[in-house]
């Protein structure tokens, strides 16, 4: 960036990366109608869906938050929506592979969920968790230990967006060490959340910690600020870095 640049807060913009090539899958979304704070209609995914075509992807792995208290959601309910998302894609004659799994919320009952029933994974055992945006759960490093005992491997959605770590980026490494997988959100790239967030995102690809990268589509908003991301050097140097790894989804 030169000086002038850097001086009026002008960033410098490549051209856009090509998904069709470079990420292939996008691996966290909420495109299941009805079930969450995503799409709310049949129709609003079929859009969704077509725009994602538009942009490049070939598979979609849609991951509708579970959460105990605001999103109950079973992997039946998730399936149940999924089988009808597939029928209406093949009603319209539109191409695109697509699977779902979930967007696991480390809330107070997670630990329960793990011994009693098949989590949903997608890739290899892959399992998708957020924690609370305000703080650090007390229990994270016994439930990772209990998911990988069990045999998940943790792909931990969007580190970027958790201010509380801001400030401890030793806590991104001791995560690192202990085999979590980061995927960030390819609209904190474009400043979508917060400067902090992008801050964060571009930080943890320098550190080559990055390993999925994640539309998070919750709606056609989203998908207009991905314009902007793709322009990002920090995107470019993710692509370039080899460690994005959607493309073996
Ligand atoms: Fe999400």
């Amino acid at each position: 960036m030169s000086f002038f640049g850097k001086l009026f807060g002008v960033e410098k913009k490549l051209p856009p990366i090509d998904i069709a090539n470079f990420i292939q899958v996008d691996m966290h979304s909420h495109l299941i109608p009805g079930i969450d704070d995503g799409s709310k209609s049949i129709e609003e995914s079929i859009e969704l869906i077509r725009a994602f075509k538009e942009f490049g992807y070939k598979k979609i792995i849609t991951t509708p938050h579970i959460m105990s208290d605001y999103y109950k959601n079973t992997p039946e309910i998730i399936n149940q929506g999924l089988t009808t998302l597939r029928a209406e894609l093949s009603k319209q004659k539109i191409e695109m592979e697509i699977e779902a799994a979930a967007e696991y919320y480390l809330d107070f009952d997670f630990s329960d969920k793990i011994h009693s029933e098949k989590l949903l994974t997608f890739g290899k055992n892959y399992l998708l968790i957020e924690v609370s945006y305000l703080n650090e759960p007390d229990n994270i490093d016994a439930i990772i230990f209990e998911l990988q005992t069990s045999g998940y491997n943790i792909i931990l959605a969007h580190p970027e967006r958790y201010p509380f770590w801001y400030n401890n980026p030793k806590r991104y490494e001791t995560l690192k060490d202990k085999d979590i997988l980061f995927q960030i959100n390819i609209n904190s790239l474009a400043g979508h959340y917060s400067p902090g967030a992008k801050k964060v995102a571009e930080k943890l690809i320098d550190l080559g910690m990055v390993n999925f990268i994640g539309t998070d589509c919750h709606h056609a908003n989203h998908l207009k600020f991905m314009q902007d991301a793709l322009c990002q050097p920090a995107l470019h140097k993710l692509v370039e870095s080899g460690k994005l790894m959607n493309n073996t989804l």
